[in-house]
């Protein structure tokens, strides 16, 4: 009997790649011990989560005569809602707002779901896509799934797209005969998942004017996930959508109103600038869901619509920035950069990504990673975070759930292992 035959099932060969999300064990991981830390999850913060304008928008949804939000909605998203998302692109990009921006949106479960709908209609297994070092480990997951191999576009000491080693990347992929595979590049623009590090835009410019060099004017995944959660002052940096040298290309550029406002409702969305992308992407989000929560948008929509929104990113900017410093200068305070570990302070997000000595492996399966978690402290191992040569001396911590206190405490933990490998 085949062995993939079990119990009668003969699973796909998209199931049988199909793992656990490491995610999901990390979260057991810390289920299964209460007083563990959790650094890893990358949920919000739970005691700023907008309940009380999540509840007055409910009420008023509910006392409207009409059921509307309650019956299916349309498979692209609430009409109302798309032309808000495209007011709000547009206090980024004004050149952005014409009469016709908000046929380019669309409403999905989360930008995750946008993720996975870009790849289904563009990659077959074997396929490439070029993705930013380090990337989001969610999405290197979802490519290993679908059998798309993800090949990371070089990076200088300071994390900065290293523009002649790409070049170089590329010829070798053209005389392997791989070349014809590429068929996207992704990267995480603003205060990436894991790096907390922003593209800055001569680095943007310069990497569309390298594919074009190459002849890859491929569809761009510019992932902004984080674009409203700066803490102090907005990057001046534009997207993808605006900048000259990307103008050739097909563009889809995501972003999520889970991480700014309420994760739970899991409202995400994408603007694509290529009416067939976009259509063979609706054509498959029909065959997911034919909609996301049609009532999770009318709160959103009605949220924008009253202030609640925009006043609910004016208390958490502020609200995460503390949070950060609080996890930063513990580990400053306790002596980490003396034990040779050295991190960035990040401008946004919720993560800070840490170096650690390159001779100490943080990896999930080592006596490191196990002796954190016996210190009541989790983490998310750097080697995740890469589509290709993983280094095995990074770590993300993020800082978005646990109170002040709580990452103190967290980072004393930490520290203390450190200190316990240093030589
Ligand atoms: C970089 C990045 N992109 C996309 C997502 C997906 O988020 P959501 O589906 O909640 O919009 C996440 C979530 O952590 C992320 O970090």
């Amino acid at each position: 009997m085949p062995s993939q035959i079990k119990s009668g099932i003969q699973f796909s060969a998209l199931g049988l790649r199909a793992k656990s999300p490491t995610i999901e064990r990390l979260m057991t991981a810390a289920l299964d011990n209460p007083k563990l830390l959790s650094l890893a999850a990358g949920f919000t913060d739970n005691a700023s989560l907008p309940h009380n304008v999540v509840r007055s928008a409910v009420n008023e949804l509910t006392r409207r005569e009409s059921k509307e939000t309650l019956q299916y909605g349309l498979n692209q998203g609430r009409p109302l809602l798309r032309k808000q998302l495209a007011v709000h692109l547009a206090t980024w990009e004004p050149q952005l707002m014409d009469a016709a921006a908000d046929t380019r949106f669309f409403v999905t479960n989360g930008s995750q779901q946008a993720l996975y709908l870009a790849m289904q209609v563009l990659c077959e297994p074997g396929d490439i896509v070029l993705v930013d070092r380090p990337s989001y480990f969610v999405f290197l997951e979802m490519l290993v799934a679908m059998g798309v191999r993800a090949i990371s576009m070089p990076v200088d000491e300071h994390g900065r797209l290293n523009q002649s080693a790409l070049k170089q990347r590329l010829t070798e992929l053209e005389l392997s005969g791989d070349r014809q595979r590429i068929k996207a590049v992704y990267f995480v623009s603003y205060y990436s998942n894991p790096s907390s590090r922003s593209l800055d835009e001569v680095e943007k410019r310069e990497l569309a004017v390298t594919l074009t060099g190459q002849g890859l004017v491929i569809p761009v995944i510019e992932d902004a996930a984080y674009r409203d959660l700066y803490f102090s002052e907005r990057s001046a940096t534009p997207s993808t959508l605006t900048l000259s040298e990307w103008a050739d290309f097909p563009k889809l550029y995501l972003s999520t109103l889970t991480k700014p406002f309420a994760t739970g409702l899991k409202v995400g969305y994408g603007y694509c600038t290529e009416p067939d992308w976009l259509a063979r992407m609706l054509h498959t989000k029909g065959h997911h869901d034919f909609g996301s929560a049609n009532f999770n948008q009318a709160i959103i929509e009605r949220v924008i619509t009253d202030g609640g929104f925009e006043r609910q990113l004016g208390d958490i900017r502020p609200m995460y920035l503390r949070k950060m410093l609080a996890l930063h200068e513990t580990l400053i305070a306790e002596g980490l950069r003396e034990l040779g570990w050295t991190w960035s302070k990040p401008e946004g997000g919720l993560y800070l990504w840490l170096e650690a000595p390159e001779n100490l492996d943080t990896g999930l399966a080592t006596a490191f990673c196990r002796k954190c978690i016996d210190a009541g402290v989790l983490y998310v191992p750097g080697e995740l975070c890469f589509g290709d040569e993983a280094p095995a001396n990074f770590i993300r911590m993020s800082f978005g759930v646990l109170g002040e206190t709580d990452l103190r405490e967290a980072a004393l933990r930490f520290v203390k292992v450190a200190r316990s490998y240093s030589v």
